[in-house]
């Protein structure tokens, strides 16, 4: 550990808290010393991994936010409390570390970018994919000029079908209502990376895309309400007991959503428990965002980019292809690979694995950011300060464009400033 130490108060101690403070504590340069979270199970262990005493520890926001009690201000709640904490973190005078989506309301956002600026406060937003060694690599590619300039950018965001069925159908981002619409909540990394390689605004989007096949109307004839006593779980891709109970390509397999160190038997008992949303049959439940978006970008310059969101993917990963006037870069997240081909040369392979130590959550963007916000707070030359929330909002604007256009027939959508 080396320089001053900033602390930090935390709210919302769920999974992102959880990594983001794990890694603070390896850094040692930021330290949480109070925790506002509704449970009580995950304050106590918040309290046992920072050593916090009881007065350190909150239930009531309306407590926590009394008066200001650190430095900085984590936040890692819940897509629709972002703007209620930012406002009133940004009021208190705290710097933020803010999860993404800044909020799932275009006015929220803007609200928020604006009175940072009014405050003279520093707000990153984790759009930690900016701090993953994988496309860190390909910006400096592109940066370098071997290549010539972007033209067009492909991406793909295949969030994988059992990922899917955990998250936006099932689980918490389910339901735009009461998160955010899928082009912000899971695309707002690809469009940010999107216009952070393209290195000019975008102008204009235009979007189609649906919620094609998780609906009752695509409920197998014979199949039932919850999986538990479902007769054709055998051939169902989307069994949910097992899912969580060990099927080869699910994330969601190790039962840490049941208790990390849930047996089977207990998984099982859970998901016998008609009130748990996990037990429920994916054609049957109260989740309305898109399974499938394809999105059309013009930017300045006449440059363009496309991105392909798909839920009917196996594997969970992105996939990118720059190409550019001298030369083309193509990506696979997943397999750590970036290629690279200059018109009329040989290609030159990276292998990512070898770029950095840690590789993972987010491919290694969580940590590296975490480190970037303590630079970039404490003004270190070495603080890029990469998706401050004024970058952030322009990528965020650019989702708001897609989902209008998507929800009205496709028509092109103008990006305003
Ligand atoms: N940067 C990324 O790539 C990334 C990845 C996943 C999730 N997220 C975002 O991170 C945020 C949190 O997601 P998560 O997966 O950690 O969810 P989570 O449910 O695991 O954690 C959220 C926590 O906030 C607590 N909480 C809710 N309201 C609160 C309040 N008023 N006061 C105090 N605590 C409160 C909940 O009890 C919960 O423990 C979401 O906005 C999500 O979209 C970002």
């Amino acid at each position: 550990m080396s320089g001053k130490v900033l602390t930090v108060a935390v709210i919302g101690y769920g999974a992102r808290g959880n990594i983001y403070t794990n890694y603070m504590k390896e850094l040692g340069t930021l330290r949480p010393v109070c925790v506002c979270e509704l449970i009580e199970k995950k304050r106590e262990l918040a309290a046992k991994k920072f050593s916090l005493g009881k007065e350190a520890l909150f239930e009531d926001e309306n407590e926590f936010f009394a008066e200001r009690r650190a430095d900085v201000l984590l936040i890692a709640t819940p897509d629709r409390a972002h703007y209620r904490h930012a406002i009133k973190g940004l009021d208190l005078g705290y710097d933020l570390l803010l999860e993404k989506p800044i909020s799932p309301d275009e006015k929220e956002c803007r609200a928020i970018c604006a009175l940072a600026q009014e405050k003279k406060r520093k707000v990153s937003v984790c759009h930690v994919l900016r701090y993953a060694p994988f496309y860190r690599k390909i910006r400096e590619i592109i940066a370098s000029g071997e290549l010539g300039e972007p033209v067009t950018i492909s991406q793909t965001e295949n969030v994988g079908y059992w990922h899917q069925a955990h998250s936006f159908i099932r689980g918490n981002w389910r339901n735009s209502k009461e998160s955010s619409c899928m082009i912000l909540q899971k695309c707002c990394h690809d469009l940010d990376i999107i216009r952070w390689l393209m290195e000019v605004r975008c102008k204009k989007v235009s979007s189609f895309g649906s919620l094609l096949y998780f609906d009752r109307a695509h409920a197998p004839e014979g199949s039932a309400d919850f999986c538990y006593r479902c007769k054709l779980e055998k051939e169902c891709p989307y069994d949910a007991i097992a899912f969580y109970t060990g099927k080869p390509d699910s994330l969601t397999s190790t039962g840490r959503y049941f208790g990390e160190k849930a047996t089977k038997e207990e998984v099982r008992a859970c998901l016998s428990d008609e009130s748990n949303p996990y037990a429920r049959c994916v054609f049957r439940c109260d989740n309305d965002v898109v399974d499938h978006q394809v999105v059309n970008l013009l930017f300045e310059g006449g440059k363009t980019a496309q991105l392909t969101m798909t839920a009917f993917s196996k594997d969970f990963k992105r996939t990118i292809k720059v190409h550019l006037t001298g030369g083309e870069i193509v990506g696979d997240i997943a397999a750590n690979s970036i290629e690279y081909t200059a018109w009329g040369k040989d290609t030159v392979k990276i292998d990512v694995t070898k770029l950095a130590d840690d590789l993972s959550h987010h491919c290694g963007g969580d940590k590296l950011l975490v480190r970037d916000f303590y630079d970039y707070i404490c003004g270190n030359p070495s603080g890029k300060g990469l998706t401050a929330v004024e970058n952030s909002l322009e990528s965020h604007l650019m989702a708001f464009a897609a989902e209008r256009s998507r929800l009205n027939g496709g028509i092109p959508v103008d990006i305003g400033e």
